[in-house]
């Protein structure tokens, strides 16, 4: 379509090549929001060890399969997707565009692809459910304090249709962030992500004064109770108790916590390291993935994040185990850049490149891709 596009002379408004997409971001977006998005813990060693270990995996293509007709669907937790992705929960998106989250969540149900809505969005989950129409929509909770405010949380978002719960595991704490550090920036501290929360009665309930009297004091109300570094795994019978839908851990990278999510009755796990965010010096996602798949891949579902950028990056990433892959700073670099249309940039390239890949290497459908289409591995 786009070479055809080109005998028109019409190019594509934003590159094809989606790693440089925050290089442009850098270039037109105000330094704080974009610092915020693309910064990672610590001296980044994190987000780049993750785009080093998706590189150092090389594909092996095999000719002469017939590929001429491909099927990208995939089964993940019951549901039948029309690709192995979904868009990452990414909070605060009012920094990057005003129409924020209704926006990445139109595109993603424009290309059939799930899309899960932050905890810290900066739209109440009410108002994305219904830009969404009937579309596929899950619900990341940030797990805090207050248990009236996650109770809360979860009757709500089953009330707005969304059907998978998404527990992210790494963010009790915010991490060591120069860049942020650096800027004196935090989106939250500006009350921008707190929208879920300002309007939750249960939050509402736990202020001294109303949020509309005293912003400030619901903003660090929120900031004391959003994460809670006290929870212990015996906790999530507490969520497995008020969430009859699927629940997936996000932020697993050591094979023994996704034995014990297995254990705890959890659905699935998202082998993710948060996009380099939060411990500098952790394992490169791609790193954990194989030993995590190789110890629950027979009970649980396993999807995987941090450092996709590419159609290669989703086709290694099922290779080395991954049921699908979830899209983090690329979809927020094209909503910041280009709003909606820019969100479906992204996911349009994407596939094609996934689908071109696929095709490419030998192989007509994901559930085919395995180790065995990867050079092994110079590190082992
Ligand atoms: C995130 N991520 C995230 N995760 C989550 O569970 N809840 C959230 O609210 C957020 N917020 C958020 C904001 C920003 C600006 C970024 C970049 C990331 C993490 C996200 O879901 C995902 O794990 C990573 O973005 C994946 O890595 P890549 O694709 O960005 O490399």
């Amino acid at each position: 379509e786009i070479y055809l596009n080109g005998m028109t002379g019409a190019v594509p408004r934003l590159p094809t090549d989606l790693t440089r997409l925050e290089e442009l971001a850098e270039l037109r977006l105000a330094p704080g929001p974009v610092g915020y998005v693309a910064g990672s813990a610590g001296d980044g060693s994190t987000a780049r060890a993750n785009r080093a270990a998706l590189a150092r995996h090389r594909i092996v293509p095999r000719m002469l399969r017939d590929v001429g007709e491909r099927d990208l669907s995939t089964e993940v937790l019951g549901r039948s997707l029309p690709a192995p992705l979904a868009l990452a929960p990414v909070g605060v998106l009012q920094i990057m565009h005003p129409d924020a989250e209704r926006a990445a969540a139109r595109a993603a149900a424009a290309q059939g692809v799930p899309y899960i809505l932050s905890s810290a969005s900066s739209t109440p989950m009410e108002q994305v459910a219904e830009a969404m129409g009937d579309a596929e929509r899950w619900f990341q909770l940030y797990w805090g304090k207050d248990r009236e405010v996650t109770r809360s949380f979860l009757g709500r978002a089953k009330a707005a249709g969304f059907s998978v719960l998404v527990v992210t595991l790494d963010t009790q704490l915010l991490a060591w962030r120069p860049r942020d550090l650096d800027q004196a920036y935090l989106p939250f501290v500006h009350g921008v992500g707190t929208a879920n929360y300002f309007t939750d009665p249960a939050f509402r309930a736990g202020l001294a004064r109303p949020v509309e009297e005293d912003p400030n004091a619901a903003v660090l109300h929120f900031l004391g109770l959003f994460g809670d570094p006290g929870k212990s795994w015996p906790d999530l019978a507490f969520l497995r108790e008020h969430w009859d839908g699927p629940i997936v851990l996000k932020g697993v990278l050591h094979p023994d916590d996704a034995r014990l999510a297995a254990d705890a009755g959890m659905d699935g796990v998202v082998v993710s390291n948060h996009g380099g965010r939060q411990v500098a010096g952790s394992v490169a996602a791609a790193d954990a993935l194989p030993r995590v798949a190789a110890a629950v891949g027979d009970r649980l579902t396993v999807l995987f994040d941090s450092g996709v950028r590419t159609g290669d990056d989703v086709f290694k990433a099922l290779a080395l185990g991954a049921r699908a892959v979830l899209l983090g700073r690329p979809y927020v670099y094209g909503l910041g850049l280009d709003g909606q249309a820019g969100v479906e940039h992204v996911i349009r390239c994407l596939l094609a490149e996934f689908d071109l890949t696929l095709a490419l290497s030998g192989h007509t459908r994901p559930g085919s891709v395995s180790a065995t289409a990867l050079a092994p591995d110079p590190t082992d």
